[in-house]
């Protein structure tokens, strides 16, 4: 079973089974996200120009896998996970994500910011997809509970956004995301306001949460480091039109320590790997920038 969002004919699609990225998933285990040929222009007002946003996007991620995308700004990252949460419709190609429990949401999507209802205490936040569902009292208490104790909000379950810190906040989000149960986790750089401890531990949280779960996750961040303490590959995107450019795999062994993990041999690999890849988009990005200043 399958949930496609919102998708229009397909004009080309380039068979996945021919990319490099699609074969290395597919030998690994069931796709829970499939996404091939997929593009994306945003209208242009009045006469002026679209947007491509994304161009022939090729990517299958397999069902518990923790997937990270790097890119530069601008090259459709958020485009990407809004087009598989169905809040925007591509223009051309195929983004399915594989319902396996047609009871389950389909994605809960976690941002930078605003994610929690200030109007709401900390429970009714994390409650928030359970109640919407109409879930059992029992389980929704239990869930609810379950997590907030997991990202240390047991003392705040009553209050208000406005009296937590950005950092509490985030835990909210993390926390309903997770209860809410949903068949994969959507995440636009959720950590990129916070300050570096602060940063460094929700990160420990979220990795013994997931550890716990296996979600299927999708995760997109502009930090390296966080990409390598998280994932089990990161994506790299080109800059405007977003294409997927490379798809390298995380050899540090789980658990992870997001701090220690620096002295893993594998880390400096990887990190300067990465950066090859992103460095020529990100200067690209930037050269672009200039012209058009
Ligand atoms: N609603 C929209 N209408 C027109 N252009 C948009 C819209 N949303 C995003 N864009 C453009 O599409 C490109 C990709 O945006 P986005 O997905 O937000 O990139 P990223 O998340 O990688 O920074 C950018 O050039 C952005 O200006
Ligand atoms: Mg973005």
């Amino acid at each position: 079973m399958s949930a496609t969002h919102a998708a229009p004919p397909p004009p080309q699609q380039p068979d996945p089974s021919g990319s490099q990225e699609a074969t290395h998933a597919a030998a690994q285990g069931a796709t829970k996200i499939h996404v091939a040929g997929l593009g994306k222009v945003y209208a242009g007002h009045g006469k002026g120009a679209g947007v491509q946003a994304l161009r022939d996007v090729v990517v299958d991620i397999r069902t518990g896998e923790f997937c990270c995308i790097v890119g530069p700004s601008g090259c459709g990252k958020t485009t990407l996970l809004r087009i598989l949460a169905g809040l925007e419709r591509h223009t051309s190609g195929v983004a399915q994500v594989r319902q396996d429990d047609p009871q389950a949401p389909l994605d809960s999507m976690v941002f930078q910011d605003q994610s929690v209802f200030p109007w709401m205490t900390v429970e009714d936040n994390v409650a928030y997809g359970l109640r919407r569902r109409g879930a059992a009292a029992a389980v929704m208490r239990e869930r609810t509970d379950y997590y907030i104790a997991k990202v240390g909000l047991a003392a705040f379950r009553t209050a208000y956004p406005h009296q937590l810190s950005g950092g509490m906040k985030q835990r909210v989000s993390i926390a309903r995301a997770f209860a809410n149960d949903p068949e994969v986790l959507l995440m636009d750089e959720p950590f990129a306001a916070l300050d570096e401890q602060n940063k460094a531990l929700l990160q420990e949280e979220l990795l013994k949460i997931w550890e716990e779960t296996r979600k299927t996750v999708l995760f997109i961040t502009h930090s390296i480091d966080e990409a390598i303490a998280l994932s089990d590959r990161t994506l790299v995107m080109t800059a405007r039109p977003g294409t997927i450019k490379s798809d390298i795999r995380n050899t540090l062994p789980r658990p992870r320590d997001p701090h220690g993990m620096k002295a893993h041999p594998a880390y400096a690999e990887m990190s300067r790997r990465i950066w090859t890849e992103l460095r020529d988009e990100v200067v690209m990005h930037a050269r672009r920038q200039q012209e058009a200043s």
